[in-house]
């Protein structure tokens, strides 16, 4: 890996060895993370230009774990606001060395902009772009997934809600698929499933019954309101009795079905609060998990850039 941008066209097999990375950091019994030295003396900066409460944290947390130096830039007082353009402010921070930039941004493709942007040395990792790809959420996803249910090909995967503005539901279908997953469905209203959903190889439910029927993982999208026209704005009260996750509606699920969502969840709203606090609810053990898998993440595409630049240097 040279960059982190999307998680299409990456095999299963790539993707594999990330979550085997991923689990090397944990502790084996305590779950805690290991502090390791393998970015020692690299620098990452991460870029917010959208709010995050779990993913800039982790990829901090991660960051530190391998004993990076770290730079939160906080957008909303830096010199973007006296006019600087985003590549001006790029140039500014590589000349300060930095070799790894994490970016969210509200804007699809600014992380495939951004790695355009910089030179060759910088590595890119994106952490959210609008609603195209959020690769390593996926991931994390995919780690919590292949803690408790290993055999991908054999799941049957429910990923309900806002499925149209969610790039989590677009970067988990890649990595799915990517996996052996055959039994993907989405489930929701026609007016929040892109028109020809279909085609990326998942069944559209309309119901939650025929959605949730025999899934053995249901993951819950948050409506991404920030994305939304304000005529398209549902009702809170209709999505939440239509296509909420309540204890009544998970009857069709497995038993043994395990609970998911990236979070920040709206409860009462795609998920009733009994059902988020669960014993079936693994949600707090996918924000564990994106340390490890940040750390992956990051070493990763580290060492995919000292090799990119060994063979251009011809050593
Ligand atoms: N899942 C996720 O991206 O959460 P944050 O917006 O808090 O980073």
């Amino acid at each position: 890996l040279k960059h982190l941008l999307t998680l299409d066209g990456l095999s299963g097999e790539l993707i594999s060895q990330v979550l085997d990375t991923a689990e090397s950091f944990i502790e084996v019994g305590s779950r805690s993370i290991k502090k390791v030295p393998l970015l020692r003396g690299k620098t990452v900066a991460t870029l917010f230009f959208e709010p995050s409460t779990r993913t800039r944290t982790t990829f901090e947390l991660a960051a530190k774990r391998l004993s990076a130096d770290v730079l939160n830039i906080n957008i909303s007082s830096s010199a973007t606001s006296k006019g600087e353009s985003l590549s001006d402010m790029l140039r500014n921070l590589e000349a300060m060395a930095i070799d790894m930039f994490v970016v969210r941004h509200a804007s699809s493709g600014a992380a495939h902009f951004i790695a355009r942007e910089v030179t060759p040395e910088v590595a890119i990792v994106n952490a959210g772009d609008g609603q195209h790809a959020h690769p390593t959420q996926a991931l994390l996803d995919m780690l919590t997934i292949r803690q408790y249910k290993p055999d991908f090909p054999s799941l049957s995967v429910a990923i309900i809600g806002d499925i149209l503005h969610s790039r989590v539901a677009r970067s988990e279908i890649a990595a799915l698929k990517a996996l052996g997953v055959k039994d993907i469905r989405v489930v929701g209203p026609d007016t929040l499933l892109p028109m020809a959903v279909e085609s990326f190889g998942v069944r559209r439910c309309n119901r939650m019954s025929e959605g949730l029927d025999g899934a053995d993982v249901i993951i819950t999208l948050r409506l991404q309101k920030e994305r939304m026209s304000g005529s398209l704005l549902p009702s809170e009260h209709e999505f939440y009795s239509l296509y909420g996750l309540t204890t009544d509606k998970l009857e069709t699920a497995k038993d043994d079905a395990i609970i998911m969502h990236p979070g920040p969840i709206n409860r009462g709203v795609e998920i009733e609060s009994a059902v988020a606090d669960s014993s079936r609810s693994v949600i707090l053990e996918q924000v564990t998990n994106g340390i490890a898998v940040r750390m992956a993440v990051l070493s990763m595409v580290m060492s995919g850039q000292i090799n990119a630049r060994r063979v251009a240097s011809g050593e």
